[in-house]
């Protein structure tokens, strides 16, 4: 029976990966861990405190639950990252070389961390960016991604450790609020939608970036995770798509459901991260290892986002 632990179990992505795990493997073979409990949502019954930068505590938390498998997600992202850099680096860096040293020592069978779409910089192609190419990234951020990337593939190869990643692009979910990042406009202004407040968005209307759905996102994860190892023929990161679009036609489609909406543009520091990033991602190289195709386009994307989140505790709150 395996034994999972999430690390960053309680941020966007995690408190989803966490539901999905224990539907397929049992709630009590899912250990959530993290800095702090997710906000406004259950807590997952098994629960504990960790700061992924100390790896004496999660060395004896793997020991205690003998964990089999490691999804480790605990990051600061993009627009965080700038703010502190070095938090930044501690976190991603630091962190994963502790997860990677003790899944070696304790003989983890799998390990999955995520890199993302900001392993790219400005002179990598925009349009289709290729599994292989460029990558000049210039945030702290994608800087510690492109170097995580290089450590998973090190790991790998030199002492056999299985970690399996995918470059995400922005996450769109409707359970967990986004951490930092900066394609979180795009969670944000569905908030404001359905609330019947205008939007104030942070990235110039025709600031078009890759984007993939929370269904998609975790299916994605579950499926590299459960394909054959001989299959995993990128040990770096593979890149991931789905759907890419800017925030003016984002706000055409919501704006179907709300006639009222209304937005403006005031784009900050963080247009600048955006326009570093591709616009599009060729994903063909995860198609053909291990079946990749995405579900929600952005029409679907936004009729789901809706549905779901007009009924949730999350609008009260936030
Ligand atoms: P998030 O910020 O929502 O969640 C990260 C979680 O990590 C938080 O709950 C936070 O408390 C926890 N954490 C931070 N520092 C920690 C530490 N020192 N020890 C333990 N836990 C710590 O981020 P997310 O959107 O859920 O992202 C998950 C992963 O996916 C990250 O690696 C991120 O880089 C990657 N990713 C996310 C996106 C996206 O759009 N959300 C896109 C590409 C890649
Ligand atoms: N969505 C993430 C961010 O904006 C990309 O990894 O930071």
């Amino acid at each position: 029976m395996e034994k999972i632990l999430v690390i960053g179990a309680s941020g966007q992505l995690g408190s989803e990966l966490t539901i999905a795990l224990s539907s397929i493997y049992g709630e009590a073979n899912i250990i959530a861990a993290d800095l702090h409990k997710p906000h406004g949502e259950e807590v997952h019954p098994i629960f504990e405190h960790l700061d992924v930068i100390d790896k004496k505590t999660l060395s004896d938390i793997i020991l205690k639950h003998r964990i089999t498998q490691i999804y480790h997600l605990a990051a600061i992202l993009s627009a965080t990252g700038e703010k502190h850099p070095g938090l930044a680096w501690r976190v991603n860096i630091e962190g994963l070389m502790n997860v990677l040293d003790v899944s070696r020592d304790l003989k983890i069978k799998k390990v999955y961390w995520p890199s993302s779409i900001a392993v790219f910089g400005p002179s990598t192609p925009k349009e289709n960016t290729p599994q292989t190419t460029i990558t000049d990234p210039n945030t702290v951020y994608g800087i510690s991604k492109l170097t995580g990337e290089r450590l998973v593939e090190y790991y790998y190869y030199h002492y056999g450790l299985d970690v399996r990643s995918l470059r995400y692009p922005g996450l769109i979910g409707y359970k967990a609020l986004p951490g930092g990042g900066t394609t979180d406009y795009a969670v944000d202004i569905f908030y404001k939608a359905i609330k019947g407040e205008q939007y104030s968005c942070f990235l110039d209307k025709d600031t078009s970036l890759p984007m993939m759905y929370m269904p998609d996102a975790v299916r994605a994860t579950l499926e590299i995770m459960e394909s054959d190892a001989d299959r995993i023929t990128v040990r770096s990161s593979y890149n991931v798509a789905a759907v890419s679009f800017s925030p003016l036609e984002l706000y055409n489609t919501i704006k179907e459901s709300y006639p009222e909406f209304s937005i403006e543009y005031k784009p900050d520091f963080r247009q600048e991260i955006a326009l570093s990033w591709p616009k599009s991602i060729d994903d063909s190289q995860a198609g053909l290892d291990w079946g990749w195709n995405p579900e929600f386009d952005l029409q679907k994307m936004a009729k789901d986002m809706i549905l779901h989140l007009k009924d949730s505790e999350l609008i009260i709150l936030q």
